[in-house]
């Protein structure tokens, strides 16, 4: 469908329905076609005029939880009714393939449509390749201290039912390059696989996953990445970042509708990596033979919600229309005004990455005079949305900056910090 199509659908999507104000999509649709906007105050406010955050609150946890802009929420609206109106079992293949081949232009110019699955989100994916890959008692997983329980529930769940071994390293937050050091010295004989974040859910650490990749491939071993926190968030290339299985959930920083996300295996990893959930496959009962999908398909299953994924196609739309390397050029902007902001105030102990290079848009950092709740009051009292974080002791408050963010806010929630302190 075709912009003028989809503006003109949504029109009659809408009449007498409770919809938000469609101007303000309306607006974006003219920041689209006019590409002078370039990328100045002007055009930012467009893009916050996209959503219906509210506007008493300022809101800094995309990392937590995405908001939907207006075209991914009547995008959502509009498919869910004609859903509604002709009910129809199973999905028109074009649509579903579409999302996934623009999809999969977001995510890097050689990935390939019919290396992703759509799946829920990326628990669900972190327990597909925990699952899914054929491991056996004994067998040694390397992870980070500093990863989500998505992925340490997987691997203990694995280990519980399996007996695999985990073997945990402590993020280095100074040097990038220690990273890399303390994950090889956990390899031994007994290394299958090394999972852990792209990014942290705790600092907004972005791992040197190439190089860690390298050693895993020099090794024989496998690498699998929970991106959660990755696409969008940094400048990204996922053929590149060396991984053999990668996951995300699609509803944080690409902002489209809760309950997405993917999976994402390289090709000739397929057979590799059983599906949890098998439901998508060529079957005769008779002979007890299944055949997989010949593609990535083969790890989605069941009567699917096609709206949440065709909205999430115009989340896809929403962040190639801004430029994923604008929107990096804005949240790191944002998130290191933010940092150097927080080392001029003395009580704060920054808790993300030394490295600039290693920083992303996400921000952690913690007060040698406040608890992490007395931060998280006091930042509510000013409503302003941030995140608590205890993962792996990290024991910080959580900062994300994202398109409907400006410096304003970041100097506000400064000026509530050296209050505070
Ligand atoms: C690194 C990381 N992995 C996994 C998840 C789980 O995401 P979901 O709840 O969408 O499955 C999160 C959520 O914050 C996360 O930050």
């Amino acid at each position: 469908m075709n912009r003028k199509e989809f503006l003109k659908r949504l029109a009659a999507a809408v009449g007498g329905f409770a919809v938000p104000s469609l101007a303000s999509a309306a607006s974006f649709e003219r920041v689209l076609q006019d590409a002078s906007a370039g990328s100045g105050e002007a055009l930012w406010k467009v893009v916050r005029d996209q959503f219906v955050l509210d506007p008493d609150w300022t809101y800094l946890n995309f990392g937590g939880l995405g908001s939907c802009p207006l075209p991914v929420l009547t995008s959502f609206w509009e498919w869910t009714r004609s859903e509604e109106r002709a009910p129809n079992a199973g999905h028109d293949a074009a649509l579903w393939w579409s999302v996934k081949e623009r999809l999969a232009k977001l995510l890097g110019p050689a990935c390939r449509k019919e290396d992703l699955a759509l799946i829920s989100c990326a628990t669900e994916g972190c327990n597909i390749i925990a699952s899914g890959l054929p491991l056996k008692r004994g067998d040694e997983v390397i992870t980070s201290r500093h990863e989500h329980v998505a992925l340490n529930t997987a691997l203990l769940h694995r280990a519980q039912q399996d007996g695999i071994v985990i073997r945990v390293f402590e993020p280095d937050l100074v040097r990038a390059q220690g990273n890399v050091e303390r994950v090889a010295a956990l390899v031994n004989g007994r290394t299958r696989l090394i999972f852990m974040s792209h990014v942290t859910c705790t600092t907004g650490q972005l791992y040197p996953v190439k190089e860690i990749a390298a050693l895993a491939h020099e090794r024989g071993i496998w690498l699998a990445l929970d991106g959660a926190q990755a696409p969008v968030c940094v400048p990204f290339d996922i053929t590149e970042c060396g991984a053999d299985f990668y996951t995300c959930s699609t509803h944080k920083w690409i902002m489209g509708p809760k309950r997405t996300g993917f999976l994402w295996v390289r090709p000739g990893l397929l057979d590799t990596l059983r599906p949890l959930v098998p439901g998508s496959a060529k079957f005769d009962v008779d002979k007890g033979e299944m055949a997989f999908q010949a593609d990535a398909q083969r790890y989605e299953f069941g009567s699917q919600n096609d709206a949440l994924f065709f909205a999430m196609g115009a989340a896809v739309d929403f962040v190639q229309a801004i430029g994923p390397g604008r929107i990096w050029e804005h949240n790191h902007r944002l998130a290191e005004r933010f940092y150097r902001g927080l080392q001029e105030i003395p009580a704060v102990e920054i808790a993300s990455p030394r490295e600039e290079a290693f920083r992303t848009a996400m921000i952690g950092f913690r007060m040698k005079t406040r608890t992490v709740q007395q931060i998280m009051e006091r930042t509510a009292k000013a409503k302003i949305r941030v995140r608590p974080v205890s993962e792996g002791g990290a024991n910080c408050v959580r900062v994300s900056f994202h398109v409907c963010n400006q410096e304003a806010e970041a100097d506000r929630l400064l000026d509530v910090l050296r209050q505070l302190a």
